[in-house]
């Protein structure tokens, strides 16, 4: 009888849903891809029917549903938070408490509930913790028998890192920070006050960054306030934020808006308003102050696990830019990234999590290449579904029997300043789908990234 595992995101952003039969990641989908609706947070019932339609499996015959996280355990961090900062927390509280109340603290009923749409049958449904559910999406679909694994987010129930080591012994957690202390906030705190969405813009202040002056007295000044004022940085890489700063725990902002005025000089960035050199500069300033942190991060945990691997996943390690930085600080010979570092991933990661760890299942190993697929995951469509949607439409078409006619005419129109979109195969999962590339060289020097 095949083994088949339903692995879940929801509730919070990107949710997500993934299959594994007998251990091989079959599907993966983001619920927005289905829905439309840009990070969709709400039940992935889309995503769910389409995993199990790929995988060709009825929800009644699957041994398991895993949800990437532990509600209660993040309603626990939630109530201490707001008792820590009492009264100060009290506009948050009272406004994320109903909410909690209805939805996150009965996860349990809400989420079985919802999953009888599929099936009546009693599936057993596991919680492992967030950042669990991450540090398995990075270790077991890479291509290392161990590495070190490296996962940095804003936050899940408590923890905001983790280090861990992956062997055929499981994942072992060596190091995590907690809870309000946080380099995915501290990011998100950075891109709110630039005029960008927290949970989605933070790919634009990376974008921003390389706009700034390096050799500036303004960038120069901006770094030195972050690194006195905002985060105290560790040599581990460990930090401590400067929570006077800061309104994420309390309230329902970010940043407390006065005293980052008087710190930096520049009022918050109104969303959608011109952008000036001090708003690139300050980009630019918290980027090298997170590159220095996440390389920090990556020689703890080289000098903790001794390993030549590493693999990240977490918000934080779709930041790209500092992913490079790692790769050429020369710190580990080998680096895999989990095309889907945010929560949506937390669902192919919690899904791993439950074969590996819960069903005690062994791992398979794929050297050459990975267990992702080149994150090839999501649905594909036949070149009917394609006339039927150009028909609809009414759109015009040319059509090519020859691949080679077709690329003639793409690079004629490329070469003309046209943008080209390439529609081909199965959709990627993760956020940044733009194709995912090997790198030449020998099994052992190969390094995979999104390009
Ligand atoms: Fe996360």
């Amino acid at each position: 009888m095949r083994m088949g595992i339903l692995g879940i995101s929801a509730f919070y952003h990107d949710s997500a849903a993934a299959i594994l039969i007998d251990g091989e990641l079959i599907a993966a989908g983001q619920e927005e891809r289905f829905s439309r609706i840009k990070h969709d947070s709400g039940f992935p019932a889309h995503a769910i029917k389409y995993v199990l339609e790929e995988a060709g499996m009825e929800y009644n015959e699957l041994t398991a549903v895993i949800f990437y996280e532990k509600p209660l355990l993040k309603f626990e961090r939630l109530l201490e938070t707001y008792h820590g900062f009492a009264p100060k927390g009290v506009v948050s509280f009272v406004s994320a408490i109903p909410l909690w109340i209805k939805e996150k603290l009965f996860m349990k009923k809400l989420l079985q509930k919802q999953l009888q749409q599929f099936g009546t049958a009693k599936i057993p449904l596991l919680f492992p913790e967030h950042h669990l559910s991450h540090a398995a999406s990075a270790f077991y679909p890479s291509p290392f028998e161990e590495a070190a694994i490296l996962t940095i987010d804003g936050v899940g129930e408590w923890a905001t890192l983790t280090i861990s080591y992956g062997s055929s012994g499981g994942i072992r957690v060596l190091k995590e920070l907690h809870f309000p202390h946080s380099l995915g906030l501290l990011y998100s705190a950075f891109t709110y006050y630039l005029g960008f969405k927290v949970n989605s813009g933070e790919y634009k202040l990376m974008g921003l960054a390389p706009y700034g002056n390096p050799d500036s007295a303004q960038t120069k000044i901006f770094k030195e306030k972050i690194l006195t004022e905002l985060v105290d940085v560790r040599e581990d890489g460990s930090i401590l934020l400067n929570m006077n700063y800061f309104d994420f725990a309390t309230r329902l902002t970010m940043t407390n808006n006065r005293k980052w005025e008087a710190l930096f000089g520049i009022p918050r960035r109104k969303p959608e308003s011109a952008i000036s050199q001090e708003h690139m500069d300050l980009a630019l300033a918290i980027q090298d102050v997170t590159e220095s942190i996440v390389i920090a991060l990556a020689r703890t945990a080289q000098k903790i696990t001794h390993s030549k691997n590493l693999v990240l996943a977490g918000g934080v390690a779709l930041n790209c830019v500092a992913n490079s930085k790692i790769l050429n600080a020369g710190i580990f010979d080998h680096i895999w990234i989990q095309p889907a570092a945010g929560d949506a991933g937390g669902a192919v990661g919690a899904a791993f999590a439950a074969f590996h760890i819960r069903f005690k299942k062994k791992r398979t190993v794929r050297l050459l290449s990975d267990s992702m697929n080149y994150s090839y995951l999501g649905p594909q469509y036949s070149d009917k579904d394609i006339l039927r949607a150009i028909n609809k439409y009414e759109a015009g078409y040319d059509y090519f029997k020859n691949f080679d006619d077709l690329s003639l005419v793409v690079s004629k129109k490329m070469a003309e300043g046209n943008v080209i979109g390439w529609f081909q195969d199965r959709m990627e999962f993760g956020p940044r789908a733009l194709g995912t590339e090997v790198s030449s060289g020998t099994p052992e020097t190969r390094r995979y990234k999104k390009s």
